[in-house]
């Protein structure tokens, strides 16, 4: 099967330290891809260097065949790839069907039709379904500052959702999030795979071995493993290095 998303040899440094170290992932559309790894591995300089906003020394991102190395931030996410799950991006002061108008409307705006208005039902539509899917069950019309931590950062990944990515980029949305939150983020996850590629950067193991369909390994900014979740909870490289035996 040909790659959605294709990371080829991309390196990133900061000065002298190599944070990511000619990294090679390929991506197929709809699957849940971790990336997990200890602290400093690399993780979100690569799915920065993914999303354009961390500047890859070299390597290609290509995606669907197109390479989009050299394109901005802003360019990548109209074409799909969307970096979310941080609770910094909201307006507290708008509503939360607002925060996720504002981004389907960036959503909308992309290609030809960009050049038209944004039809008013068409964006109700699009607001209604990423909040729906996002499993956020709140009244639309408070505050998004009146939300509790956790509804904050699904009101986050339903912005991500309007914005209809093809690649979600989630990086530890499960911080901070109660028990109950976590396991309704599970099925989430599992519910957008297939018509969505996740990248998931995740320290619970738990979580990761649930959702995940592949996972990838780093260390040191390089790749230590790839497999099934099956195939690295059993990896003794995996374990030593990360899962602490
Ligand atoms: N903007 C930056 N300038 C300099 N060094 C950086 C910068 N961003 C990250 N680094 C360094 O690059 C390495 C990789 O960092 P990165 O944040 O990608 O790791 P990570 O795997 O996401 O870790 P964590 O699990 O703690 O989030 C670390 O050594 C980090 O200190
Ligand atoms: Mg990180």
């Amino acid at each position: 099967m040909s790659a959605l998303l294709e990371v080829d040899a991309v390196s990133v440094r900061f000065g002298g330290l190599t944070a990511v170290d000619a990294v090679s992932i390929a991506v197929p559309a709809g699957e849940v891809r971790a990336i997990i790894g200890p602290n400093g591995a690399g993780k979100t300089t690569l799915v920065g260097a993914i999303c354009g906003r961390v500047r890859a020394d070299s390597g290609r991102i290509v995606l669907g065949g197109a390479d989009i190395s050299r394109l901005p931030a802003h360019a990548r996410a109209r074409r799909g790839i969307v970096y979310t799950f941080q609770v910094t991006s909201i307006f507290p002061t708008l509503s939360v069907r607002d925060n996720v108008a504002l981004a389907a409307q960036r959503g909308l705006m992309r290609g030809v039709m960009g050049r038209l208005a944004v039809d008013r039902r068409v964006l109700d539509a699009r607001v209604r379904g990423a909040l729906a899917r996002a499993g956020l069950e709140v009244d639309p019309e408070q505050p998004a500052s009146a939300l509790a931590y956790g509804h904050q950062r699904l009101l986050e990944l339903a912005m991500g959702l309007a914005l209809a990515p093809r690649v979600l980029i989630l990086d530890e949305p499960t911080q901070g999030l109660a028990e109950g939150e976590i396991a309704h983020f599970r099925t989430l996850v599992r519910e957008l795979a297939g018509t969505v590629s996740v990248l998931l950067i995740e320290h619970n193991v738990e979580v990761v071995l649930a959702v995940a369909d592949h996972i990838t390994v780093l260390d040191q900014g390089r790749v230590l493993a790839e497999g099934t979740p099956r195939a690295i909870a059993h990896d003794p490289e995996v374990q030593r290095a990360y899962l602490g035996g």
